[in-house]
């Protein structure tokens, strides 16, 4: 049952129950009143007898006429009947009392009536042998004057009821009007739109109400707002995680692949060769060392996949480990590094192995070099690693020139990561190339000292 309804439905029934409880009083009160009236008229009509037959000292020339005419007397009394009656007994004459125009329903009538009350009129001693006078109540025109109370009553009653009950309607149904908003509003939100707002206007309880939902809705809204942007977070994370085993398999692998066949090579040739003597075994050592070294990083990777691993990188040991494992296997060609030992962020630490990795391994790779140079320095509020090879550039026809892969990709990719911007430059003089990797100095940077600057050169002749 709707609250209208349930409303109305208790409103009816107050009015109902009232309504019942004023029939009550006024049964109560109209039966006193025409009680009190009827006492009253024989009181009054006792005396208006007494009066009417004249006084003791007059004498009565015709006692028995002078009855009738008192009886006569009371016509038309609206609350009285005269009768007069003889010694026998017998009502020989009766008065007629005045008919109400609007005569009381008979069921009120017999509701409010009161059996007839009857008087004998004291008379002097001269009527004795004559008859009696009595006097009766009769109560009909009393009751329709308080019939016609009743029906004002009523009607008051009627209007009040009606306006009341008009006016309760009128006020429900603009109290109303916000709970239908409200309602409506619920049933949106339901459909995931929290932009609902409610205007919070009207009585006291609907405005609080209207502010509590604002309030909730905005908040939802915040909710389901910080929700996406954690999802759309997540699913960076996953991409980049992606990106970055990409890169490891990249940088880590793809090196020591290239290594094992640049020693498979040399063996070939040398067996080709019949040359027993041209470092056949270290070329197989190096072979074996490149295999240990890949396992090693596969693991490393794998340990990399779970959760909690972190990476932790020695700089600017893992440096000076990458360009060792280079010299190694290209000793005809010169390695010069220059490094200043300042302490850099794990993730600088992460793109300066990997991006001198990669740049020497392409100008390996890809270019013929005599000479490849890696500095890295602090200068003023930047830290510059230069990966500098006189090649030939990348226009140059080396071994796998042209080929699109994915190490300058993952080149700018760590050191952007990093905070830094990457650049790779086709230089002069030498002809080559230069890849420059630059990041803010920032307070984990450490000292803006200089530690140490030192310069490794090996040359073991081309
Ligand atoms: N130092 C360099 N000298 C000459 N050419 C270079 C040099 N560095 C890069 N290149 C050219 O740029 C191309 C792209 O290099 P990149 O490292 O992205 O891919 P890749 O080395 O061919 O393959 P991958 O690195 O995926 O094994 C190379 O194929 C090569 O032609
Ligand atoms: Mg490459």
């Amino acid at each position: 049952m709707s609250l209208r309804t349930q409303l109305v439905a208790m409103i009816a029934l107050v009015l109902l129950a009232t309504l019942w409880l004023g029939a009550l009083l006024v049964h109560w009160h109209a039966v006193d009143k025409v009680s009190t009236e009827m006492s009253a008229a024989l009181s009054v009509g006792g005396r208006i007898a007494r009066n009417a037959v004249g006084v003791a000292d007059v004498p009565i020339a015709d006692p028995r006429r002078t009855l009738g005419l008192v009886v006569t007397h009371f016509d038309g009394d609206r609350h009285l009947k005269a009768h007069l009656v003889e010694p026998s007994g017998r009502i020989v004459q009766s008065s007629r009392p005045a008919a109400d125009l609007t005569p009381a329903p008979r069921w009120i009538e017999r509701w409010l009536e009161e059996p007839p009350r009857r008087i004998d009129v004291a008379l002097p001693d001269v009527f004795d042998a004559h008859g009696k006078l009595m006097l009766e109540t009769y109560d009909r025109n009393e009751i329709a004057e308080v019939w016609d109370d009743l029906m004002l009553y009523a009607k008051l009653l009627a209007v009040y009821s009606a306006s009341g009950l008009g006016v309760t309607l009128l006020v429900l149904a603009l109290a109303m009007r916000p709970l239908e908003a409200l309602s409506r509003a619920i049933a949106r939100i339901g459909a995931g739109d929290f932009s609902t707002q409610l205007e919070e206007t009207g009585p006291r309880e609907l405005a609080d109400l209207a502010r509590g939902f604002n309030t909730m809705t905005r908040r939802l809204a915040g909710a389901e707002s910080r929700n996406m942007r954690l999802v759309d977070s997540l699913s960076r994370v996953q991409e980049e995680e992606r990106a970055e085993l990409a890169r490891n398999l990249h940088d880590e692998v793809g090196p020591l692949l290239f290594s094992i066949d640049v020693d498979a090579t040399a063996i070939r040739l040398a067996a080709d060769e019949g040359d027993r003597d041209s470092g056949i075994a270290g070329k197989a050592t190096s072979i074996q060392e490149a295999t240990l070294a890949l396992k090693r990083n596969v693991r490393g990777i794998i340990e990399q996949l779970r959760p909690a691993s972190a990476e932790d990188i020695d700089w600017p040991r893992s440096v000076h480990d990458t360009v060792a494992f280079w010299r190694q296997r290209f000793p005809g060609v010169t390695l010069e590094t220059r490094l200043d030992h300042v302490e850099v962020p794990a993730d600088v630490a992460v793109a300066l192995k990997y991006v001198v990795g990669e740049a020497i391994g392409n100008a390996l790779k890809h270019a013929r070099p005599r000479r490849i140079s890696v500095d890295f320095a602090a200068v003023g509020d930047r830290l510059a690693a230069v990966v500098r090879d006189d090649g030939g550039g990348r226009t140059g026809a080396g071994p796998g020139a042209g080929g699109a892969g994915y190490g300058i990709v993952g080149m700018r990719e760590r050191t952007e990561r990093a905070g830094g911007r990457f650049t790779i430059t086709d230089v002069d003089d030498p002809k080559g190339v230069e890849i420059r990797a630059e990041f803010p100095r920032t307070a984990e940077t450490g000292d803006a000292t200089v530690a140490e600057t030192e310069t490794e050169t090996e040359e073991t002749g081309a």
